[in-house]
């Protein structure tokens, strides 16, 4: 019997359930379902994409058969041939995917990711001595959040979209979120229900806010969506899909969780409507979305429409993704009516796909603990039959939440790495807790774990945790965390340095290591918060460690600089961060120079803060192409298909990373540190804040927050307003401007430390 069936087995016999009746919640239909073939040929066509001419040294062959015999676990097996190729075979695209990415790490030294690929694959290949079979412990490698979508994938166009299916097969991923252009399929379900135009431009959010949306948090805010994002959205999701079920993956699909368009109450006044409260800190003009009850018979018909019409445009793997309560407070903590609650949103998927499995974010669970206690959460996960509910235990690095539910009391769960709030970047990892925590909960007694998953609300940051999170999910027990890092440092830059190494085992010591519960990754630095007298400076590492880091790396930079892509990455990300630690610093003396009304010290340390160190972080940014914020604004302006389009989805997109909402509701959430937001954004913010403390010391007057606030409001707002055009290229020498600034500040960071 294999792993995943055993734990349902025993649950089912304690429960007094034969097992018999329950063939299919072993979730062994949860399953590629396309030929052996067309798999083989995409894993093939993938290769091509990122090898080139030395893909033809690969034979390729997906045989279904051969990993499921070994237990419904992936699996894949290299050898070399006679003729110097390697030869793959996998029991899924995926895995045979997988499986020659792990063949290009270990023997050829290689390395893909999102900051760029090292891919000088040695001629001939490599000779594997003996065969080599690998089977994943994990049933499911879950990737993205439903938050993914809006803070970094929404801009995207195709090519962007086959990189990362590309980059997700070869990191062995077979359980993706595929919610790209749900939005049409709602539209066509509203008018279909008697809903017109406006009633639904009332309803869905703009693009850069739809992850909200959907979950019920806010409307409108942001759109109305123009007719030709659905159309666009609609035919990149069949491109999406296809793709992804090529390679034998299982894309998880939306499916209704009761939140509905404000119209629907005038349509259907019998329906039990509750308006919700507001959510975060938005009021009711953009927030308190409409729930419809899911005990009510309406509900039945809104999921049924859309599984309906969802399942005609873009098939189905039987797996659906709902979330009814996030980040909301049900109507009542009586058990009995959440596990009603559960249970009609599972009879709405069955109702229309006998076979639907319901995937739940487990967020709610985390962000309010004081309402989910055991016997809630208990009602509804077992409000729906048990082995038809996976739930993502979505910050399992720091609150895992299957071991105080016993694995959620029977329902099979996914342990997932969230890592990342907002996007943001700023170094951050949990690196000793993701490397244990999978492998202590897949021994938990009677553990209901069936996978493990990568859940950041954003991407494209950090880049070394997802590729360690998703190799994990291939072995059978935690890896030596430095050695493990070393050879990272050598395959990326290829290069044998032993600085480069010893970088980035201090990172890993450190910055990396972050051991405090409930830690979140969000970027708190200064630079990117909105200026006060009273701002956090605290971390979480020792700083000397981070700026060792940079001293080694800059060592390194004359000759990985030139050679390397993610080098002149990884260079510029680490001067970033050091020089972000250096702001607090300087943030620290102004406030201190500030209480003691020395003018000439504030003025001096403003003038450095202002007019080089912050430009200087700029022309850094604007060197490396990953850094870029015109990229983020261009590909807004591309997905329009007219002027007035490209200025709203402009507007989205500025608008995401900076106020978040009208007023600034949800301010520096999503921040970034890019080129051209850091002059014009943070150091615009900087500049009124360092000028307004000269002015109160000048004239005797103390600082005055709320003032300040309403003046800044205006700074944040303009570069809303703003449509100045930025670089989509990288502008400047990365190295030299590195170097010029490390000979600047280097000592300066040191010193200061000592000074502390
Ligand atoms: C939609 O219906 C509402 C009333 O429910 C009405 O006020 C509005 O003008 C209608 N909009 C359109 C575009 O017909
Ligand atoms: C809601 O919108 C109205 C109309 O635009 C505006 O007058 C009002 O101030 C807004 N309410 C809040 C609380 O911002
Ligand atoms: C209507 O729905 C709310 C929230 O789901 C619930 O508390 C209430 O009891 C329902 N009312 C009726 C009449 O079913
Ligand atoms: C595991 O499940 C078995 C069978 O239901 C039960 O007897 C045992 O007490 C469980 N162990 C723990 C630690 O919950
Ligand atoms: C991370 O920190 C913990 C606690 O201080 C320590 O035990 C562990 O060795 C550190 N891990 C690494 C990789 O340095
Ligand atoms: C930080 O690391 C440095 C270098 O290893 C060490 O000398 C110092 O004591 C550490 N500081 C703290 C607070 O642990």
């Amino acid at each position: 019997m294999t792993r995943c069936c055993h734990f349902l087995a025993i649950t089912l016999l304690a429960l007094g359930i034969p097992e018999a009746i329950s063939s299919w919640t072993s979730l062994a239909h949860l399953r590629p379902r396309i030929d052996d073939g067309v798999q083989t040929r995409a894993v093939t066509e993938l290769l091509r994409r990122l090898l080139g001419e030395r893909a033809s040294d690969f034979v390729v062959s997906v045989d279904g058969a051969q990993g499921w015999a070994e237990g419904d676990l992936d699996s894949y097996e290299l050898s070399s041939t006679k003729d110097d190729k390697v030869s793959v075979t996998g029991n899924t695209g995926v895995a045979a995917a997988n499986g020659v990415y792990s063949y290009l790490k270990e023997f050829c030294g290689c390395h893909v990711s999102w900051s760029g690929d090292q891919l000088r694959v040695p001629r001939p290949l490599p000779r594997i001595p003996e065969v080599i079979k690998v089977s994943s412990p994990n049933r499911f490698r879950y990737y993205q959040n439903v938050c993914t979508q809006s803070y970094s994938t929404v801009w995207w166009d195709w090519p962007r979209w086959e990189r990362e299916i590309d980059w997700m097969a070869l990191n062995g991923i077979n359980l993706p979120l595929a919610f790209t252009g749900q939005e049409a399929i709602w539209q066509e379900v509203y008018l279909s229900l008697g809903l017109n135009q406006s009633d639904i431009d009332a309803f869905f959010t703009g693009p850069a806010f739809l992850a909200w949306g959907r979950m019920g948090n806010l409307h409108s805010w942001g759109g109305p969506l123009p007719q030709s994002w659905h159309v666009k959205q609609a035919s990149l999701q069949k491109k999406i899909l296809d793709r992804m079920r090529s390679l034998g993956m299982i894309p998880v699909l939306p499916a209704f969780a009761g939140h509905v368009p404000a119209a629907i109450t005038k349509l259907f006044p019998q329906a039990n409507v509750t308006q919700l409260g507001p959510w975060s800190h938005f009021d009711c003009n953009y927030s308190c979305s409409y729930l419809l009850d899911p005990r009510d018979p309406l509900f039945l018909n809104i999921g049924k429409l859309f599984l309906k019409q969802q399942l005609q445009k873009f098939g189905t793997d039987h797996i659906y993704s709902a979330d009814t309560f996030n980040e909301m407070i049900p109507a009542s903590s009586d058990p009995v009516y959440l596990s009603a609650v559960s249970k009609a949103v599972f009879s709405s998927m069955t109702a229309v796909d006998p076979q639907a499995v319901w995937l739940m974010q487990g967020w709610l669970f985390v962000h309010q603990p004081d309402f989910w206690k055991p016997p809630q959460i208990k009602a509804l996960v077992l409000g729906v039959p048990l082995g038809r509910m996976i739930v993502l235990d979505l910050f399992a690095e720091s609150t895992p939440i299957y071991i105080s539910t016993k694995s959620f009391y029977g329902q099979p769960f996914i342990w997932c790495m969230l890592h990342n709030f907002g996007g943001n970047t700023g170094l951050f990892g949990t690196v000793e807790s993701i490397n244990q925590g999978p492998f202590d909960a897949l021994h938990f007694p009677n553990s209901t774990m069936v996978g493990t998953g990568l859940a950041p609300e954003g991407i494209e940051q950090n880049a070394v945790l997802y590729e360690l999170m998703s190799e994990l999910a291939w072995r059978k027990e935690p890896v030596n965390l430095l050695k493990w890092v070393s050879a990272y440092a050598t395959r990326r830059y290829a290069s044998s340095s032993e600085n480069v190494a010893a970088a980035w085992r201090l990172l890993f010591q450190s910055i990396y290591n972050c051991t405090i519960p409930f830690y979140r990754n969000h970027n708190r630095s200064p630079l990117v918060r909105r200026p006060s007298l009273r701002m956090d400076t605290n971390i979480w590492y020792n700083r000397s460690h981070l700026y060792e880091a940079w001293r080694l790396l800059y060592l390194e930079a004359k000759s990985l600089a030139s050679s390397s892509e993610t080098f002149r990455h990884d260079l510029v990300d680490v001067t970033r961060e050091a020089l972000q630690l250096l702001v607090s610093d300087y943030y620290q003396e102004i406030t201190t120079y500030f209480a003691n009304h020395q003018l000439t010290e504030l003025m001096t340390a403003g003038g450095v803060l202002l007019y080089d160190i912050l430009p200087e972080l700029d022309n850094l940014l604007s060197s490396e192409g990953h850094f870029l914020l015109g990229v983020w604004l261009e590909r807004a302006r591309a997905m329009a298909l007219e002027e007035k389009e490209a200025d709203l989805y402009e507007f989205n997109a500025r608008n995401q990373i900076t106020l978040w909402g009208p007023s600034g509701n949800i301010l520096d959430y999503a921040n970034k540190e890019w080129g051209g937001l850091v002059m014009d954004y943070y150091t615009q913010r900087w500049g009124l804040f360092v000028s307004t403390l000269i002015e109160c010391i000048d004239q005797g007057v103390p600082f005055k927050e709320e003032a300040f606030n309403r003046a800044v409001f205006q700074v944040e707002k303009a570069f809303v307003a703003s449509r100045r055009k930025y670089p989509v290229e990288p502008v400047g020498d990365t190295y030299e401007i590195a170097s010029r600034i490390f000979v600047k500040y280097y000592p300066q960071a040191v010193w200061n430390l000592r000074k502390a």
